[in-house]
């Protein structure tokens, strides 16, 4: 078990729908990149609340999570870095599963499904099905690889796609317009491990026959799951309105779970086959009872993803578990849209992303400050944005001036006029009542906010308590007071220290950390989810601890360190898409410093014969004379650079190009186009200058 969670009791029957137990899952991230703002809005965030408020209320609940390690874009990864994919997820497993809990991502078990837990279980999924009969195992044609030697599954292909002309789509999926795709179906396809035209080859494969489950999918989804978010049941209807075909649940790779099939070789599940089963087999791993969880009725299973995912949890994982037999269905699949960064798409490969581990450490200690950021503007049901400038406005508008405010001045004052002890109300008005009946019913409207996953009005209904602490302190006044009616300002601040327990409780499932400051502040041990609107949670005479700030101020310095950030980003981008390759990887000063570069003059120049590119040059270096052998032809005519000084680097070993031994390599700057000059010394200097 992991993280910051409300402790307590568990597990204890709460009745919610008659519900025994929830299991609650949030998508297995692929371990091939880092965590960004992206995966925290849409789907660890909203989960991570809705799992420490069902652990507030007592409920009997598991929230499971893990690394989702196979597929192709892993092993794409491994080929590019030259490392083995199992390298790749060993890295970025242990990074991301360090970054959640950090950032107080309270998961039960953070799992992975290169676990042999995970492994056994997935083929044992596929086994019983195949036993079953429930696959039809087609031979088709597949794209293959001739210069790789391979088939070319989901994304080691590319090409246009056939439904809005994107000539980026995957072999899966059309990333442009959202279409699931067949490689087949792609229009001009390129491999993308060698980018050559693909051959067609015949193979075999199983697949589930979604089509005969259609029936079934139409009567659980669009009948008995109306209650579904509007973008999730949406999208279901125009999947099922489209009608459904049978889906592949193999591949031809060698990265993934062997098709568990005597005599089948070089073939894997597909890794939407094997990935939703990762929650099973997290769930074995975390318990005994993992069964009570997945096969009981009174199970309350919900699944926390994004709006890509929908397909594949609320269509193709369900016919897989129907198909199945004996486990639950999900009960609501609250996906989010996605968050955008400054206007624009959030993306790896652009570096357009606010990444969660250099969050942490250029934000350390302000984990509730993003989390209270992007709950507040989650995609709940639209795409929304994400902008530095709204992260510091929401910093210093809102958690500093309402919830720090009110805190930092119901604390100083009780120090300040009664030794830090809260102090005994003497005949409260109507207003301090008041105020003081109302504390719960903000906890029954965040309640019932949560309840229907609406996140970002419950957290505005947590934090309304706080401006309601707020407000009753500047309607109030007790620091005009304190001179002439000390037991008005009693009154004042006992109320004002009842609200501030029910704020440290209110704010626990979304603001953790802080909640925790604030229990330290109250010096009142925990309180709970049943105590808010308790109006004496702090007993007379009770004493306080000295306060500190909950939250700083954000300053304008601090958003432009980001600012820059996104912009060097988009420079680099742009100087790709205008052609300039990437920079290499970083060398150190000793690398450089064994590079001996000079300034030579050309005494002579001749076209190589029989070749369109190569000229040979004579050069004095100052050192010596030496011949070089350069590919320059198609820039400059021989005659024209005769007597020209240029910079080479003299100490390359030296290689036979077309007969002639070349001693060294002409610099040369290429532009974005291709074209080429000589790197020169601005002024003449002697032959065998050093370039430092
Ligand atoms: O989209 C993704 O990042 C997938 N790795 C999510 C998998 S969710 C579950 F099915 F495992
Ligand atoms: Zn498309």
């Amino acid at each position: 078990m992991s993280g910051l969670y409300a402790p307590g009791p568990k597990p204890i029957s709460y009745n919610m729908k008659n519900t025994k137990r929830h299991l609650i899952t949030a998508a297995l991230p692929y371990a091939n990149g880092p965590v960004h703002i992206g995966h925290l809005a849409g789907v660890y965030i909203p989960a991570d609340i809705y799992s420490r408020y069902l652990r507030l209320k007592r409920e009997d609940i598991i929230f499971i999570c893990g690394s989702d390690e196979h597929g192709v874009p892993i092993t794409i990864k491994a080929r590019q870095e030259g490392v083995t994919p199992q390298q790749i997820v060993d890295h970025y497993h242990q990074m991301n599963k360090d970054s959640f809990e950090r950032f107080g991502i309270a998961f039960d078990i953070y799992h992975r499904t290169s676990h042999p837990t995970h492994h056994q279980t997935a083929s044992e999924f596929f086994r019983t099905l195949y036993d079953r009969g429930e696959f039809l195992e087609k031979e088709t044609e597949q794209y293959f690889d001739e210069e790789a030697g391979q088939f070319l599954a989901d994304r080691y292909i590319t090409g246009t796609c056939p439904k809005c002309t994107h000539d980026q789509a995957y072999g899966d999926q059309c990333e442009n317009c959202g279409s699931s795709l067949n490689a087949t179906d792609l229009i001009n396809p390129r491999s993308t491990i060698s980018g050559s035209v693909p051959v067609r080859r015949k193979t075999i494969h199983w697949y589930l026959p979604l089509d005969k489950y259609e029936g079934f999918l139409k009567q659980w989804i669009l009948e008995e799951n109306k209650h579904w978010k509007p973008n999730v049941y949406g999208q279901c209807k125009s999947w099922l309105d489209g009608g459904l075909e049978a889906r592949a649940v193999t591949r031809d790779l060698d990265w993934g779970i062997p098709v568990p099939i005597d005599g089948v070789k070089g073939k894997v599940l597909y890794v939407w086959f094997d990935a939703p089963i990762g929650y099973i087999s997290a769930t074995k791993d975390l318990t005994k009872n993992w069964a009570d969880y997945w096969k009981q009725d009174d199970t309350r299973m919900i699944h926390f993803i994004g709006k890509d995912n929908i397909v594949f949890h609320c269509i193709i994982f369900p016919v897989m578990l129907k198909a199945e037999g004996s486990y639950v269905l999900p009960e609501n699949v609250p996906a989010n849209e996605f968050l955008n960064l400054e206007n624009d798409k959030i993306s790896t490969s652009r570096n357009w992303a606010v990444w969660l581990h250099e969050y942490l450490v250029e934000f350390e200690g302000k984990q509730d400050v993003l989390r209270y950021v992007l709950c507040a503007n989650a995609p709940e049901a639209k795409d929304n944005d994400f902008t530095w400038k709204d992260f510091q406005a929401r910093n210093n508008n809102e958690l500093v001036a309402i919830l720090g405010n009110f805190v930092h001045r119901a604390l100083v004052l009780t120090h300040k006029y009664f030794n830090g002890r809260v102090p005994a109300p003497e005949n409260p008005d109507q207003y301090d009542k008041e105020v003081l009946d109302s504390i719960s019913s903000y906890r029954d409207k965040v309640e019932d906010n949560l309840d229907h996953f609406r996140f970002r009005e419950a957290l505005k209904e947590a934090m309304n308590l706080a401006r309601l602490g707020n407000k009753y302190l500047a309607d109030t006044e007790p620091w005009k007071h304190f001179k002439n009616d000390p037991g008005r300002v009693k009154n004042i601040l006992y109320t004002a220290l009842q609200i501030t327990a029910s704020v440290a409780a209110i704010i626990k499932p979304f603001l953790p950390f802080t909640a925790v400051k604030l229990e330290g502040f109250l010096n009142a041990g925990e309180i709970g989810w049943q105590d808010i609107g308790n109006t004496s949670l702090l007993p007379v005479g009770h004493e306080i601890n000295q306060p500190e700030l909950l939250f700083d101020k954000i300053e304008d310095v601090t958003i432009q360190v980001q600012l820059d950030k996104l912009a060097s980003s988009k420079k680099l981008n742009e100087a790709r898409e205008s052609g300039l390759p990437d920079l290499k990887e970083e060398v150190s000063y000793e690398d450089f410093s064994r590079m001996d570069i000079r300034v030579a003059r050309i005494l002579a120049a001749e076209k190589v014969p029989k070749t369109d590119k190569l000229i040979k040059l004579d050069l004095d270096t100052g050192l010596d004379k030496r011949t070089v052998v350069s590919g320059i032809a198609e820039y400059f005519k021989p005659e024209e650079i005769i007597g020209k000084q240029v910079c080479i680097l003299a100490n390359l070993a030296p290689r036979k190009l077309r007969g002639i031994v070349s001693h060294g390599m002409v610099l040369l700057a290429e532009d974005a186009n291709g074209r080429l000059v000589f790197v020169t010394p601005e002024e003449i200097t002697g032959e065998g200058s050093v370039v430092l």
